[in-house]
């Protein structure tokens, strides 16, 4: 999929109500932010943010924040969010590496929809579902911790297996072919699955938790 870049992508960004521009002040704080306590649900790497707006507008009395490190994308998913009013959503255009500025215990599901799978064996610090990334989420969950992952490629999903039962996750589902999972496990499409869709691709997927 191609990404587009937008030329005032930063304008965009500082006029939208749904953008946290400053998101290490609110740090301990994003229930008073949210306005509740409700459940506060993280995607990294959220791209053009169809499946967090979505998520958000399904699931009111949960909280939602998109996060994007790419200024284009962040861009293009406050304008799909347009002038729809939506209470339980927030975005944030920062990099996962520093999710321990921004949250702290205060996370109960994080999504990893579609993250770039890094397939050579130098790049594998870099997958999200790398042990590194796995210790900060630990310091973010909430209590107990809450993995949803889903992707087209093999080999993303094969270590994400074996990192996340290595860091002794439980697997409650784990699907090789999502779209036909005779489970109907719910399911909200994100952009990249949307063409993966139309062409037949299969997705692998797996909610993994580990309850302390
Ligand atoms: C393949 S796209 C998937 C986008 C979306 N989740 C979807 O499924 O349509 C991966 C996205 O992750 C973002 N990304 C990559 N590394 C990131 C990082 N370190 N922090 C935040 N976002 C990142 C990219 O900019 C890109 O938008």
């Amino acid at each position: 999929m191609r990404y587009n870049v937008i030329k005032d992508a930063q304008k965009i960004i500082d006029n939208s109500t749904y953008l946290v521009k400053d998101p290490q002040s609110y740090k301990n704080r994003w229930a008073s932010l949210f306005g509740n306590n409700n459940p506060i649900c993280l995607e990294l790497g959220m791209g053009r943010g169809s499946f967090i707006i979505e998520m958000a507008r399904l699931h009111p009395n949960v909280n939602y924040v998109g996060l994007e490190l790419d200024k284009s994308q962040t861009a293009t998913a406050v304008k799909m969010v347009g002038n729809k009013k939506i209470n339980n959503l927030k975005m944030i255009c920062g990099d996962a590496k520093d999710i321990i500025n921004f949250f702290g215990k205060e996370i109960d599901t994080i999504y990893l929809t579609f993250s770039e799978p890094w397939p050579k064996k130098q790049d594998e610090k870099k997958r999200f579902t790398h042990e590194s990334y796995l210790k900060l989420y630990d310091r973010i969950f909430r209590k107990n911790k809450h993995i949803i992952l889903k992707t087209d490629n093999k080999i993303l999903f094969s270590s994400a297996l074996e990192s996340l039962s290595k860091y002794w996750y439980v697997f409650d589902k784990v699907s090789l072919d999502l779209h036909n999972d005779e489970r109907n496990i719910e399911n909200v499409l994100t952009d990249f699955e949307k063409q993966y869709f139309k062409e037949h691709r299969k997705i692998y997927y797996l909610d993994a938790s580990f309850k302390n």
